[in-house]
């Protein structure tokens, strides 16, 4: 999506060679109308897949999955990020570890919002190692729902998520493809 690229060449800074700091225009202000034109195309790419549902991680998924099932008029359903004290036999839960930033946390998802004829699109602000995407799908998958595609907006391609979620037969969308960020300097797969 070139207006994305643009506002990554424009706004993103590589930190170092693993990192990319959105913080602009994603992960702490954010730009609503890039997220409205996210959302837009994320919805005419899954548009003929029967999407019942939007999931998405909290936080920085959530402002272009909201613009995603606006466009699709289904239903938005945020995965929270739960201490386990509060957890009963209501909810599903997984445990996620991210590597870029050490830290592991319980993935939650109440039983109310999810049944067995759910076929769900899955939006996400980045794709690193995957584990976030794998845990939203075991989520989805132990309530014998479907996943019918994940879209991601930065998908960083020189770290291993697609590879293994491609593997496993999903459908996966990215908005910009990062191939490196060494020196400095971002660098796309066309
Ligand atoms: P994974 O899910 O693909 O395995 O990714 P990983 O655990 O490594 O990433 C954990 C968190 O770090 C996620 O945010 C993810 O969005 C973020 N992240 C990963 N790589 C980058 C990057 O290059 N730049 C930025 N800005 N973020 C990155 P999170 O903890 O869920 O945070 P938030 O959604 O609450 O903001």
């Amino acid at each position: 999506m070139d207006l994305l690229k643009d506002k990554i060449l424009k706004d993103g800074i590589a930190l170092n060679s693993e990192v990319l700091k959105v913080d602009s225009f994603i992960n702490h202000q954010v730009d609503v109308n890039l997220m409205k034109e996210i959302g837009i195309e994320f919805a005419n790419y899954f548009r003929n897949k029967n999407i019942t549902k939007v999931f998405t991680i909290e936080t920085s998924g959530i402002a272009p999955a909201v613009f995603t099932s606006l466009e699709l008029n289904v239903p938005l359903v945020i995965l929270k990020k739960q201490n386990s004290k509060i957890l009963n036999d209501n909810f599903y839960t997984t445990e996620v570890k991210s590597f870029t930033k050490n830290t592991t946390y319980n993935l939650t998802l109440s039983k109310n919002y999810i049944d067995t004829n759910d076929n769900i699109l899955i939006i996400d602000d980045f794709l690193a190692n995957g584990e976030a995407a794998k845990g939203a799908i075991k989520l989805i998958e132990n309530a014998n729902a479907k996943v019918a595609g994940i879209g991601i907006v930065i998908e960083k391609a020189f770290q291993p998520g697609r590879n293994f979620l491609e593997a496993s037969g999903y459908d996966i969308y990215s908005l910009a493809r990062i191939k490196s960020l060494d020196n400095t300097k971002i660098n796309f797969i066309d």
